[in-house]
């Protein structure tokens, strides 16, 4: 039996080859024609007049509406911060103090935790990111409900329990043994299933003693496949205190790479204050860093280097950092970047509309070692694509149908989009928004494996 096949008929953007070493622009195709298997591949694309004319009895379903583009990744996000975004004035460390740690000894309840799962993986949904790597909780039960909620959801979700052992409040700390063990279980029942994986995530060596990176180690060495994230430079205090509590290390990424944590599926957060040695061991180990505009700028923690991250060989791609960054929306996140690396001059690496799709969306499937899975509509990927299709008469709209290329247009959306104009979301050919809707792609409760105690 032939295996059914959609047609969707769009105009699409995408961008297959990396604009930072190739200096290609985007593709772009005004009527083309993206066919995508039962098992949501993408098996042709061409004009949408060829593709068709061999596929006489196809469904097509024409999306020339709005603009078709790949989903987009996030490769910085925290699970348990949703209900604190937007808290500021306050650097880094008294942010933690006071806004996001005592949030996040709430998820210790396994009730509040399933409501804030929820709300966060709707808030991913509605803003289009349907690849991500999220921080996840210092408790096991809370990111056992998260990898639940995204399995129900279909969405593309790497994660893990936060570990540390000092320097938080003490609901938040754990031993290396406990800190293994919990891992380790987390990662044999969720790594692999499906569109799931697991993500060893020492939240910071702040934070995290010799004995606990030592132990996240170990879970990686044992978790074939698994990802690795942190934080790194983010902020002059921070590194100033790394510095003293790790005296016999080079610099903050050696406190990491001293364990063999980095690799090319290892993500670092922020990186904004990194010297050239730092840089080259990123290179180095093909380690990823998040650039998390809006939240360096809403924390203070300095402007990114992101020049000298590209001219050291260090790949980058786009991370919300919620809730220290302002929002869910990868577009947002891009077009913070394009300021602010317009404002540092010389220093500054000019962006143009196809920098911003890359970093949004290949760059971010890239860092996540996810490049040969997603990240742009080629013939072979995962059908995951975000329709944008602003509501009639908002600035987008009249922008859209004004433009007088598709550069223009692109540039358009990075400037005005934002959650209300993500119309449709789909994930391996999965319809998981619709109308700004978002819906489940299975039916079963988003129950964690685990009875809440008591
Ligand atoms: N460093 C350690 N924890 C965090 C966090 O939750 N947010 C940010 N931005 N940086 C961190
Ligand atoms: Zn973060």
């Amino acid at each position: 039996m032939i295996a059914a096949e959609v047609v969707y008929r769009a105009r699409a953007y995408d961008t297959p080859d990396d604009p930072f070493t190739t200096g290609a622009g985007f593709r772009y195709g005004d009527d083309l024609g993206l066919v995508v298997s039962d098992d949501g591949v993408i098996v042709d694309r061409g004009p949408y007049a060829d593709v068709a004319a061999i596929r006489p009895g196809a469904p097509v379903l024409d999306l020339r509406d709005g603009i078709l583009l790949p989903g987009l990744v996030d490769t910085h996000v925290h699970f348990p911060q949703v209900r604190v975004i937007g808290a500021l004035g306050m650097p880094l460390l008294e942010w933690l103090d006071r806004c996001a740690l005592p949030e996040e000894q709430h998820l210790a309840s396994p009730d509040y935790a399933a409501t804030i799962a929820y709300e966060f993986v709707a808030s991913l949904i509605a803003a289009g990111t349907t690849t991500s790597l999220v921080f996840g909780s210092h408790f096991a039960p809370a990111v056992d409900l998260l990898f639940a909620e995204a399995e129900r959801y279909g969405l593309r979700v790497t994660s893990g329990l936060v570990v540390s052992d000092r320097m938080l409040p003490e609901p938040l700390l754990t031993t290396p043994e406990r800190a293994y063990a919990e891992a380790l279980d987390l990662a044999q029942h969720w790594h692999g299933r499906g569109r799931l994986r697991y993500a060893v995530t020492p939240r910071f060596s702040l934070s995290a003693s010799d004995p606990v990176l030592a132990a996240c180690a170990s879970v990686l060495a044992e978790v074939d496949g698994a990802c690795f994230t942190s934080h790194v430079n983010e902020n002059q205090a921070e590194v100033a205190t790394v510095a003293g509590q790790f005296p016999d290390r080079a610099h903050y990424v050696d406190t990491y790479d001293h364990h063999g944590l980095l690799g090319p599926v290892s993500v670092l957060a922020h990186d904004v204050h990194p010297t050239d040695a730092e840089l080259a061991v990123l290179a180095a180990r093909a380690t990823a860093v998040a650039y998390c505009p809006t939240s360096n700028s809403a924390l203070g923690s300095g402007l990114f280097p992101l020049r000298r991250h590209l001219e050291a060989g260090v790949r980058v791609a786009l991370g919300s950092d919620v809730g220290a960054g302002t929002g869910f929306s990868i577009f947002k996140e891009g077009l913070q970047a394009y300021f602010l690396q317009h404002l540092l001059g010389a220093e500054g690496m000019p962006l143009t509309a196809a920098h911003l799709l890359h970093l949004s969306t290949s760059a971010g499937a890239a860092a996540l070692g996810l490049a040969d899975t997603v990240g742009d509509l080629s013939v072979g990927k995962q059908f995951d694509a975000v329709l944008v299709r602003p509501p009639a008469g908002t600035a987008l709209d009249i922008g859209l149908r004004h433009a007088d290329s598709p550069e223009g247009a692109l540039g358009k959306v990075f400037a005005l989009a934002g959650d209300a104009d993500v119309a449709e979301v789909w994930v391996g050919g999965d319809q998981i928004a619709s109308g700004g809707f978002v819906r489940p792609v299975s039916r079963r409760a988003p129950a964690g494996r685990r009875t809440p105690a008591g």
